[in-house]
């Protein structure tokens, strides 16, 4: 019986254990985590979802409290068009924080940015620019456009040095959207050096409407396969979402794949950025825990916990601050339903906003539970301590289970391996 560690990733004339760590925004797939992915010879993904966010609490800058002093005469005002990205901070956060990741980068591996389009930060293109520029100029070793359709993000780059040596990749959770991404950048004459298929039991945002559960990840695989065979295009496809096991991850590389990505089983490793007494709260999950909602105001559906803080809560927009989700207008699906709440509700202290959900400052305070389906399945990965928690695996361990463990077998942490 074969496991994952009889096959090789091969990318940019390198030979890589086929374990891709997902990009897990905001700042959940911490450097930490991506390091460690690298040094056992695999990928890691760092995030740049709000990254100048990310910055102040990793490097003491003071990007996010410049930002809210410049707009802060705007916080009370419902039009939120005047708030913009000083595009040259976005590059400093950028920099500081591809460029210390990769300064502190070990052992044979890769570690990539993960780069959302839905990021649209109220100057799509010109901030979209600025966050891939500023990735590759820090050194980093490959990009994954993810969350959007990315039709005009390599043309935004295509004169950067590192344009067509870094490696730079894509997700996309159907055949449609690969055609349309390779159709539109055929003028480049510059494939995509990977691509991630993202099935329906991903974890964060879904490439899929809310009949996500008719669609099935294998099915999409052998799909684009034989599509990219039939066009005598050689691409490394990586297979997302719902791959538990070794074994899960060994039957796809089995069937051509030529890596696995895999991420919600690393939300509850030591060197995740999720605070422990989340952690816990992905433990605990049973399956009618989980929901897939339309809560995100980038208008994809997205996975998380029912018990989330940040579902029904009715806090004010906090775009002077931070605005991550603002369209080209200045406009946020959260800002439009807060605004209704309070119209409705003139007396109210607080509202409560349950259609949409203001995900910058949730996801930056860790309150938006995002996950994977199989997230319930957590708590069989590890050991229970005395207290009743569970034990927090290191990502060595995952990492390993996921590349040597056979079957549907998952291997448990030594006794005692985790402090509480
Ligand atoms: C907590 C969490 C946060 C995520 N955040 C992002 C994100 O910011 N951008 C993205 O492209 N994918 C995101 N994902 C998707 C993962 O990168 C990955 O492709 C997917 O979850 C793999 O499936 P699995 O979680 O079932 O292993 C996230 C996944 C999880 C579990």
């Amino acid at each position: 019986m074969n496991c994952v560690d009889d096959f090789r990733l091969r990318l940019a004339g390198r030979e890589l254990v086929p374990i891709v760590i997902g990009g897990m925004g905001v700042d959940i797939s911490t450097a930490e985590l991506a390091l460690e992915a690298a040094r056992l010879g695999g990928i890691g993904h760092i995030s740049d979802a709000m990254v100048p966010t990310v910055s102040d609490r990793r490097f003491k800058t003071r990007f996010v409290k410049d930002k809210l002093k410049l707009y802060k005469y705007n916080v009370a005002n419902t039009d939120k068009s005047d708030v913009r990205f000083d595009l040259g901070h976005l590059a400093e956060a950028t920099r500081l924080h591809v460029g210390r990741t990769m300064d502190e980068k070990r052992g044979d591996g890769m570690v990539f940015i993960n780069c959302m389009e839905k990021l649209t930060m109220n100057a799509p293109k010109e901030t979209l620019r600025v966050r891939l520029s500023a990735a590759l100029d820090a050194g980093i070793d490959g990009i994954t456009l993810a969350a959007g359709l990315h039709l005009g993000s390599f043309s935004l780059i295509e004169d950067h040095p590192r344009f067509r040596h870094a490696q730079l990749g894509i997700i996309v959770s159907s055949l449609r959207a690969l055609q349309l991404f390779l159709r539109k950048n055929a003028r480049l004459d510059r494939l995509p050096d990977f691509v991630v298929i993202e099935g329906p039991l991903a974890g964060g945002h879904l490439g899929f409407g809310m009949d996500w559960a008719e669609y099935d990840l294998a099915t999409i695989v052998t799909e684009i396969r034989e599509w990219l065979q039939a066009e005598e295009l050689n691409i490394p496809l990586i297979p997302a979402g719902g791959i538990f096991t070794g074994g899960d991850a060994t039957a796809f590389l089995e069937q051509g794949a030529a890596a696995v990505e895999v991420a919600t089983r690393f939300t509850v490793a030591r060197e995740c950025g999720l605070p422990e007494d989340v952690q816990q709260e992905y433990f605990r999950a049973s399956e009618q825990d989980i929901e897939v909602n339309g809560i995100s105001p980038t208008g994809y559906p997205m996975r998380m916990l029912k018990s989330s803080p940040a579902i029904g809560d009715g806090i004010r927009p906090n775009c002077e601050a931070f605005g991550y989700l603002l369209d080209s207008a200045g406009r946020c699906g959260y800002i439009e339903a807060y605004n209704r709440e309070v119209a409705k509700h003139p007396e109210a202290k607080k509202v409560a906003v349950v259609d949409k959900t203001c995900l910058c400052t949730h996801m930056r305070n860790f309150e938006c539970w995002t996950c994977g389906h199989y997230t319930y399945r957590l708590k069989d990965t590890t050991r229970r301590r005395g207290d009743g928690g569970y034990e927090i695996l290191s990502a060595q361990h995952i990492f390993h289970d996921y590349q040597f463990s056979k079957g549907g077998t998952i291997a448990l942490p030594p006794d005692g391996e985790s402090s509480p």
